[in-house]
């Protein structure tokens, strides 16, 4: 049986799910399921925040069908495909990317997805790629993994998003400071975007990725 959750998020057979845009391909050896004339890609909740959150209990999911996403941290595009999923043909998804293996299995996915659009490039610096982009964004989703996370987002808020546009952004405690308590890490870096966003959910991801804080927020 097939219940829609959000617009473009399904769940089949208990399991998260979205509508595959590119179907008979995998990305990342996820189960698809042919139900309803379509074919569906189980969203495994522990390769995936944005799937553990919306699992957790996310209230509003501001990636919707025809939206436009700029995605920092896209790596081998196991998320950004189910974004791409949910966006279908009228939407699109930018995949910013700096190392070069898991970019070569990205573009792999890019090629087989229209709206999915590969750049090579640093996250630190927005205005390398913004030619590239070229538009503001109704979403910027991040999950780089670095020191310094919440630069990273500023920055790209600043050029990119749009007012009212939404902020999802996966903050990784370890990767800021590992010696500190993960709930100090995430007060400061809650403060720190709290300028730039109103934040309206805050998710924490254990047990499908610990010490983990999903957030959510518009643009002010
Ligand atoms: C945790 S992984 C992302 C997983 C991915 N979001 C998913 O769910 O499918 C973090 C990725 O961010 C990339 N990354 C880290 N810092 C970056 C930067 N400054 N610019 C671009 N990519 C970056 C890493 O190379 C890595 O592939």
């Amino acid at each position: 049986m097939v219940q829609e959750k959000f617009p473009g998020v399904f769940v089949v057979g208990g399991r998260l799910a979205t509508l595959s845009l590119a179907p008979g391909s995998r990305v990342y050896g996820e189960k698809l399921v042919r139900e309803a004339g379509g074919e569906y890609r189980i969203w495994d909740l522990y390769r995936s925040k944005l799937a553990a959150a919306i699992h957790k209990g996310l209230k509003e999911l501001p990636i919707k069908p025809g939206s436009t996403v700029l995605y920092l941290g896209a790596a081998s595009g196991t998320t950004a495909s189910h974004i791409s999923d949910i966006l279908g043909r009228s939407g699109s998804v930018f995949c910013v990317e700096f190392a070069q293996r898991p970019m070569r299995e990205l573009l792999q996915v890019c090629e087989l997805r229209e709206n999915m659009l590969p750049i090579m490039g640093d996250a630190r610096k927005p205005q390398e790629y913004a030619e590239m982009v070229g538009r503001k964004v109704d979403v910027i989703y991040q999950d780089v993994a670095q020191p310094d996370q919440s630069e990273i987002f500023l920055r790209n808020s600043a050029l990119f998003l749009k007012r009212g546009g939404w902020g999802l952004i996966c903050v990784k405690s370890q990767s800021i400071d590992v010696t500190a308590q993960p709930k100090k890490v995430f007060e400061k870096f809650l403060v720190q975007v709290g300028e730039e966003i109103e934040v309206k959910e805050k998710i924490e991801l254990s047990p499908y990725d610990l010490e983990h804080l999903f957030i959510s927020g518009k643009r002010r």
